[in-house]
């Protein structure tokens, strides 16, 4: 079935993977991919987004809560459910389409199925049923309620942990180190009488027939202070799951068959397509002013913490499908204004130096020694908190992106002037004058393998960007006059790298005089897998060799400012140089492969990008430190190749416009979009194979 994710073995080995592939989420909540009866073992996860604790001197990152999922089955006084019996069958299925992971499995004595969702309707709310049907006589005991032993990474995070019984509902309240109290409100609706167990569970036993069936239902409520807990987990628990599902539907639903996207002749690319774009609606908070975390609903990984790629990455899809959340992204760098003025001053600065992984109030998470030395375990002194200072251009680009997309210009009365001209501010105080002109030293890019580099190509032309539209956004309102002159002349002395002979931009001040590795000469050259490539010691360090796009993605992503020949000379010269390190790489390729007509690469990096948390990539752990979880950037990318690169999508001040290039192994594409409050479905067909196609543009209902 299509839109439809599944698997038909249980595979102990992969339970962390799957966990990742079948995750379901709803902005504010995730919850991981695995089956009631895994618990820590499995990485069974219940994220909470934008709240963070640190325990001890470990590294602050988000919640995980206690799972409300977690049921243990026993026959006859033996465990028997996947944790202890390889099951006869079972298949496990995430309904894109409904944001409802469904499993199915059977034992020597009984079929198990349950369905689940965190609700579209009701962001606080995980619903559960489940199903146990007997297919051969026993002594059942079924013992279910909050699993305390929760996984985290650099945790424990509760300092305090309480549960409290009511009648109708388990109350649990945690108190984290950081002084935070968070509740959880579960109630279980069981179709057998339930004995209290321990302080956070139950037990319902029977002697069963062949054919009889144990129901249980799970509610879970969170809360991120204290609310009339009884009243709202009556009113989930009056409404059923049934009713709740169908609220829940009504939202989902409709949001996931407007983003779908078709592609003709190519049922695996769209199925792809299909997956990130799921993966991408999970993730946006329409409630609040919060932004997306790296690793989305998908658990701790880098911290929960956001980064650029949010702005760069992530940003254009929620304008063109969920433009109230792309506002949230925007609005949440307005918000963390003061974290980022405060990082600007520590530094030396002054303006806004935006955090490289940033938390709730802008604080940066990001610490000083981000990897790991594989001989002595020993971490490496990196700088990419302190040079990444790419951030701040990508935060500007990001708003100048959010009001072409949406049209919403509202935000510049919110805090939005004061966003742009403490950027502004940033990047003149940064920049040092010498030889007549002003540089950004001692930077990093996107490639993060090459640190501490002089005027980064993308770095210096993004910033040239965002001073440019600083300057569009802040002239009109006279309090600004003196700073939009000094922005003035500063660009005029402002130093941009130039393409040399044959149109190659140099990725930063010495990088031609590297040596000329291959990517497979320096992993040849790597004394462990788990060496790091980059910083002061790395194999690629002396080399060439990239991490990830970096003059590339700033081709892509300003591809206006730049012809085309710049743009072939660039994409020829870099891609044998880029290691694609990061899964944020072949979306950046594949974009610039549709605008130079290599479609072939078009295509592949698209698959790449949108296929990585289906099959790969499988860096799980790094040094021990567990990296996997979900690739929201891959993702977005994904969309990013398809729309603007396949489709040609660009912007033009009354509107936009399509300049298809579809490669080989697809006839037509068809999606919809929200541009500017109004919603058009595109349809793009291949006419014949040279280079013609018929284009529609037909305005929906909004
Ligand atoms: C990449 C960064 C990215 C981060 C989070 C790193 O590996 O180099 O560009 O922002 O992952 O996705």
């Amino acid at each position: 079935m299509k839109d439809v994710l599944s698997v038909s073995s249980y595979d102990p080995s992969s339970r962390i993977q799957e966990g990742n592939r079948f995750l379901l989420g709803n902005g504010h909540l995730g919850y991981r991919g695995t089956i009631e009866e895994e618990g820590a073992e499995s990485m069974t996860g219940y994220n909470l987004v934008g709240v963070y604790d640190r325990f001890q001197d470990k590294w602050r990152e988000s919640i995980n809560l206690p799972n409300p999922l977690s049921l243990k089955t026993f026959v006859d006084g033996k465990e028997e459910d996947a944790t202890s019996v390889a099951p006869s069958a079972h298949k496990a299925s995430l309904h894109q389409s409904q944001e409802i992971f469904a499993r199915l499995s059977s034992f020597p004595h009984y079929l198990i199925s349950s369905q689940r969702f965190l609700s579209f309707c009701q962001d606080n709310l995980l619903a559960c049923k489940i199903s146990v049907c007997v297919t051969r006589e026993g002594d059942f005991s079924f013992q279910y309620g909050l699993d305390l032993d929760i996984y985290d990474i650099n945790g424990p995070h509760f300092k305090e942990k309480k549960v409290t019984r009511y009648e109708d509902f388990l109350l649990f309240e945690g108190v984290t180190n950081e002084g935070k109290h968070l509740y959880e409100a579960v109630a279980y609706e069981s179709s057998l009488p339930k004995e209290s167990q321990g302080e956070s569970r139950f037990e319902s036993k029977a002697r069963m027939e062949k054919g009889e069936v144990f129901e249980l239902t799970v509610y879970s409520l969170v809360f991120e202070g204290e609310e009339d807990f009884a009243e709202e987990i009556l009113a989930v628990k009056k409404a059923g799951f049934e009713r709740l599902k169908e609220d829940h539907l009504n939202i989902f639903s409709p949001l996931y068959e407007h983003a779908k996207v078709r592609l003709h002749g190519d049922e695996e690319g769209e199925a792809e397509g299909n997956y990130s774009i799921y993966m991408l609606l999970i993730l946006g908070d329409a409630n609040r002013p919060r932004s997306i975390a790296a690793r989305g609903v998908s658990g701790q990984t880098y911290k929960g913490a956001v980064f650029w790629d949010s702005e760069i990455f992530l940003l254009p899809f929620f304008c063109l499908q969920r433009p109230e959340v792309a506002r949230n992204l925007v609005k949440y760098r307005i918000l963390t204004l003061e974290g980022a003025k405060a990082k600007a001053k520590e530094y030396g600065y002054e303006g806004a130096f935006f955090a490289w992984e940033s938390q709730e109030d802008g604080r940066d998470a990001c610490s000083k020694w981000n990897v790991t030395d594989w001989r002595t375990g020993k971490p490496i002194r990196t700088y990419f908190n302190e040079k990444q200072i790419h951030i701040s251009a990508d935060v500007a680009y990001a708003y100048e992106n959010y009001e072409k997309l949406t049209g919403d210009q509202s935000l510049l009365s919110e805090g939005g002037d004061e966003l742009l001209a403490e950027i502004a501010k940033f990047f003149l105080s940064y920049a040092t004058y010498r030889d007549g002109q002003y540089h950004l030293d001692d930077v990093i890019g996107p490639d993060e393998y090459h640190e501490r580099v002089n005027d980064n190509a993308f770095t210096n032309y993004m910033a040239a960007h965002a001073l440019r539209f600083v300057i569009k956004k802040l002239s009109p309102l006279g309090k600004y006059k003196d700073l939009v002159d000094r922005i003035s002349s500063f660009l005029e002395a402002f130093y941009l790298p130039q393409p040399n002979e044959d149109g190659v931009i140099e990725q930063f001040e010495g990088y031609f005089q590297k040596e000329d590795a291959t990517v497979d000469e320096v992993r040849s050259r790597l004394q462990d897998p788990k060496q790091y490539w980059g910083g002061k010691d790395g194999p690629a360090t002396p080399t060439k060799v990239i991490k990830q796009a970096d003059v590339v993605a700033m081709l892509a992503l300003l591809e206006g400012e730049f012809p085309l020949s710049v743009k072939k000379a660039n994409y020829d010269y870099y891609f044998p140089k880029t290691e694609h390190g990061s899964s944020l790489s072949s979306s950046m390729y594949s974009l610039l492969a549709s605008r130079i007509g290599e479609k072939e690469y078009a295509y592949s990096m698209y698959r790449k990008s949108s296929s990585v948390d289906l099959y790969g990539p499988q860096k799980l752990f790094a040094g021990g430190i567990y990296i996997g979880g979900s690739h929201p950037a891959s993702e977005g990318g994904a969309y990013l190749s398809l729309l603007y690169g396949w489709g040609g999508f660009s912007i033009e001040e009354e509107g936009f416009r399509l300049s298809p290039a579809l490669p080989e192994e697809v006839r037509g594409m068809e999606l919809s979009i929200l541009f500017r409050k109004k919603r058009y479905r595109i349809r793009i067909e291949k006419e014949d194979n040279n280079g013609g196609y018929s284009t529609e543009i037909k305005e929906e209902k909004a």
